[in-house]
Order: C-alpha cells, then sequence, then structure tokens
C-alpha cells in the first residue's frame, strides 16, 4: 500500500471516531433534565391527544372478521370459503406478492419495534405495565400493530400462493437480527422516525389495496386498506407529538428531523 492512501485511510478513520463522537455527544444532549421535563409536562397532553386515536380491542377489526372463520362457518362453509379465497388469490400478480411478503415480514418484526418504543428514555414502559400514558400509547399501539402480520400472514397461509416456511424463516431471521436505531434513547429522534415509518406503512399498505383491488382478490385489498386505515391513524398520532415538540421544544425538535430526514 502506498504512503499516501495509507495516509488518506488514516486520515478518513480519524475523522469518522471524530463524527462519531460528535454524533454521541448530539444525542446526549436528548437525555438531559431539560429534555425529560418537556415529555413528562406533555404525559397529560399524551393522554387527551394521542391516547384517543387508538381503538379498544371490542371496537378494532380483527383477523377473523376479514378471513374466513372456521368456528362460525362450520367444517363444510369454513372449507367452501378457504377455496373461494384460493381461487381468488389466483388472481394476484406475482410481483404483488412480492410486495405482500415485504409489508407481512415488516409488520411481524413488531417485536423488535416495540423493544425500540422501550428504549426512549422518559417515554417508555419501564415494567411492562407502566399506567402513565407514554407507556399506555406504546402497549396500546404494539396491540394495534399485532393485528397487522397476523392478517397478512393467515392469507398468505390460506392462498397457498407462497412458499409460507420460507417466509417464516426470515421473520425468524429479521426478529433474532434486531434493529439499530439512531440515537437509541431519545424520545425525539424515536417520535420523528416513527412518524415518517407509520405515513410509510399506510401509502405501503394503501397502494397495495388498490393495486389487488384493480387486479386480484377484493378480500385482500379490504385487508390491506383496512391496515392502511390504522397506519393513518398512527400517523396522525405521532405527527400531533412531533408538532407539539416542535412547538415546546423547536430547537431540539428541529435537529433530532434533521438527523432522522438525512
Ligand atoms: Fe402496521
Ligand atoms: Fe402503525
Amino acid at each position: 500500500m502506498g504512503v499516501r492512501r495509507r495516509c488518506r485511510r488514516e486520515v478518513n478513520s480519524r475523522a469518522m471516531v471524530v463524527g462519531r463522537r460528535e454524533e454521541e455527544e448530539e444525542w446526549r444532549r436528548y437525555l438531559a433534565p431539560e429534555r425529560f421535563e418537556v415529555l413528562a409536562h406533555l404525559e397529560p397532553w399524551a393522554e387527551a391527544h394521542m391516547l384517543p386515536l387508538l381503538k379498544p380491542a371490542d371496537e378494532a377489526w380483527q383477523p377473523s372478521d376479514l378471513l374466513p372463520d372456521a368456528a362460525a362457518l362450520g367444517a363444510d362453509g369454513f372449507h367452501q370459503a378457504c377455496l373461494d379465497l384460493r381461487a381468488r388469490a389466483e388472481g394476484v400478480l406475482d410481483a404483488q406478492l412480492v410486495c405482500l411478503v415485504g409489508n407481512m415480514v415488516t409488520e411481524e418484526a413488531l417485536p423488535t419495534y416495540q423493544s425500540m418504543s422501550n428504549r426512549f428514555e422518559a417515554t417508555r414502559d419501564a415494567t411492562g405495565a407502566d399506567g402513565t400514558a407514554w407507556a399506555r400509547w406504546i402497549r396500546g399501539w404494539s396491540a394495534e400493530e399485532n393485528r397487522h402480520g397476523d392478517v397478512l400472514s393467515r392469507y398468505m397461509s390460506l392462498s397457498g400462493r407462497l412458499d409460507m416456511r420460507q417466509v417464516e424463516r426470515t421473520v425468524h431471521r429479521l426478529i433474532a437480527s434486531g434493529m439499530a436505531m439512531h440515537a437509541p434513547a431519545s424520545s425525539y429522534h424515536g417520535f420523528v422516525y416513527v412518524a415518517f415509518q407509520e405515513r410509510a406503512t399506510s401509502i405501503s399498505h394503501g397502494n397495495m389495496a388498490r393495486q389487488v383491488g384493480a387486479h386480484g382478490d377484493a378480500s385482500l385489498a379490504r385487508i390491506c386498506g383496512a391496515i392502511a386505515a390504522d397506519e393513518k391513524r398512527h400517523e396522525a398520532a405521532y405527527s400531533r407529538v412531533v408538532a407539539k415538540l416542535f412547538e415546546l421544544d423547536p430547537d431540539a425538535t428541529v435537529r433530532a428531523m434533521a438527523y432522522i430526514g438525512t
């Protein structure tokens, strides 16, 4: 290796170390008492403006509402409903199925996302059964999200169009691998990130609903539409809290948004 190239590499790696140190210092600023005060002050606001955006269990749709239900239909009725579903699923294009697998696998990694939310200082669910508005939001949100992977997975199994063992192995690997979150303990970064992520999932499931509604299975379109509507409510909740942080602590919020956006 030439001297010049080695020098360039050393300079680059020193710059990376300095950059990493500055980044960690910036993240630590979000663990300062003033930031926690903002979030503590916001808790009654979260109770009034975020929690009402969740649907209680007996009002929310459940996967059984959208798929053949063996107990309700009886053996023959269930068998016929599954044959009908398989026949409709034949119309779903391979390219749409690939996207559906992507959406389903993303939803099925929910344990990773709940762990992520529980790493945010000041808004996490420290005991797993905390009574704070933040903790009840995390658990209520997770309960809603849990239906997404469930309903897609069941539809895919019943459709007979996919090698489910391969899909399930992918989900297994994804959850086992985990996910590194930038600024791992900062609620500010977390809320900004999730606001964008909910928007992304709403668009993705909504597009899938339109696509399979036009060229495939109307029952799958209904499933994807129901998921997209949930994601839209979640986006509204996270966007509200980000807007509130902009109001109360604009400098820290805009830096978190710039970080997540770049
Ligand atoms: Fe979801
Ligand atoms: Fe969501």
